[in-house]
């Protein structure tokens, strides 16, 4: 299966978003790891948020910090409110404020819906939904309490939900997981509207197909790939730095008129391609 394997990498713009204080929960590995690396290159200081795996995410800190610029990795819970005032707090503590908020953290509990248990499906919505709005609300009160500062950003905020295909796509055998990304989208026009008079800007990415720990089994023997690339147009699986330039390119001013958008970041995955032939 191809992918960007090889390629050389695109260069973010280095002074994008210099001074800028970012975010990203989640970010020890997967899609979350390589935007808050790609954030750090574009010259935003980066909170990496992990809940489990401290090395992993001190790791990832470490890396960023090689761009020059300020990196630390926090421990919360996005799914208990507590955690997430108690992060924001001590992120404003130690960084001055926080300018971009990548909600990230997310995870599957896949099972049918007759055999899900209640306690996987309220997992994920907790983790997906709850965490992004109590990490959004304490973000936009930030944003909300400074304002916007021109010399650093023409919005007073930035919010990216990382959202997915499936906000979209019904998928069997994962309920709980369409549920909370159908959710994310609501949840992420609503706050767009709302918050838009403040000049804050809340936007989603939806990804597709990305080779990262979540889906392995979608991409790990030549059988699965197969059937995975009938589902993408563009013939290739999506690599974590895909979503990562895309967030960063959301995030910065260059996408300032950018309010309330999805960005689907996904081959062409909701493009039907069931319908390339035959309909
Ligand atoms: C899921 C992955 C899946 C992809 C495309 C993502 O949101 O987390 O497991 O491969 O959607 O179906």
């Amino acid at each position: 299966m191809s992918s960007t394997e090889g390629a050389p990498q695109i260069a973010i713009p280095a002074h994008l978003l210099k001074g800028q204080k970012a975010l990203v929960t989640g970010a020890n590995s997967g899609i979350g790891k390589a935007t808050a690396v790609a954030l750090g290159r574009a010259g935003a200081d980066v909170v990496v948020n992990y809940v489990a795996g401290r090395e992993a995410a001190e790791k990832v800190a470490e890396e960023i910090t090689a761009s020059g610029v300020r990196a630390a990795a926090y421990e919360a819970d996005v799914s208990d409110e507590d955690q997430v005032v108690a992060m924001m707090n001590r992120m404003v503590q130690e960084f001055g404020t926080i300018d971009i908020l990548v909600a990230n953290a997310g995870l599957q509990r896949d099972a049918p819906a007759t055999e899900m248990t209640r306690a996987e499906w309220q997992k994920v919505l907790d983790v997906n939904l709850t965490g992004q709005f109590l990490c959004a609300r304490e973000a936009a009160k930030e944003f909300l309490r400074r304002g916007v500062v021109p010399e650093v950003s023409r919005a007073a905020g930035k919010i990216i939900c990382m959202s997915s295909v499936h906000q979209i796509i019904p998928w069997t055998g994962h309920v709980n997981y369409a549920a909370s990304k159908g959710g994310v989208q609501m949840m992420m026009q609503t706050l767009a509207q709302e918050l838009a008079p403040k000049r804050i800007r809340v936007n989603a990415v939806a990804p597709g197909a990305i080779k990262t720990p979540i889906n392995r089994s979608a991409w790990d023997t030549p059988e699965a790939q197969e059937d995975l690339m009938r589902l993408i147009p563009y013939k290739r699986i999506g690599d974590s730095d895909d979503i990562a330039n895309a967030v960063v390119a959301l995030a910065s001013d260059l996408m300032d008129y950018v309010v309330g958008a999805t960005l689907y970041v996904d081959g062409g995955m909701t493009l039907f391609p069931g319908f390339a032939t035959g309909g």
